[in-house]
């Protein structure tokens, strides 16, 4: 397997900002929260931004294909979830 390293400053490969991306990383800072990648010298923040604009975020596909993000379920447990804190400030 071919590395291809895509911040130098601190190691990070093409396939460790996919895999932030893959845990919901969707914008260089995101991918710099979780790696430090691009927080040194910067000059690898438009790459990183290249890669997550090249369906390498998973969240953004989804939101730019217009589906669902979240299943119906999990919102009908967001809204209840939502429902129970407005009762108990309302108290
Ligand atoms: S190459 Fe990524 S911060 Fe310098």
């Amino acid at each position: 397997m071919i590395r291809v390293f895509v911040c130098s400053c601190f190691g990070i490969t093409e396939e460790q900002v996919r895999e932030h991306a893959a845990e919901g990383a969707c914008t260089p800072r995101q991918v710099a929260s979780a790696s430090k990648a691009g927080t040194d010298c910067g000059s690898c923040v438009r790459r990183i931004q290249g890669i997550l604009g090249r369906g390498g975020c998973p969240r953004r596909t989804a939101l730019e294909s217009s589906e669902p993000v979240l299943e119906p379920s999990v919102e009908g447990v967001a809204a209840a979830a939502l429902s129970t804190a407005s009762a108990a400030t309302a108290a």
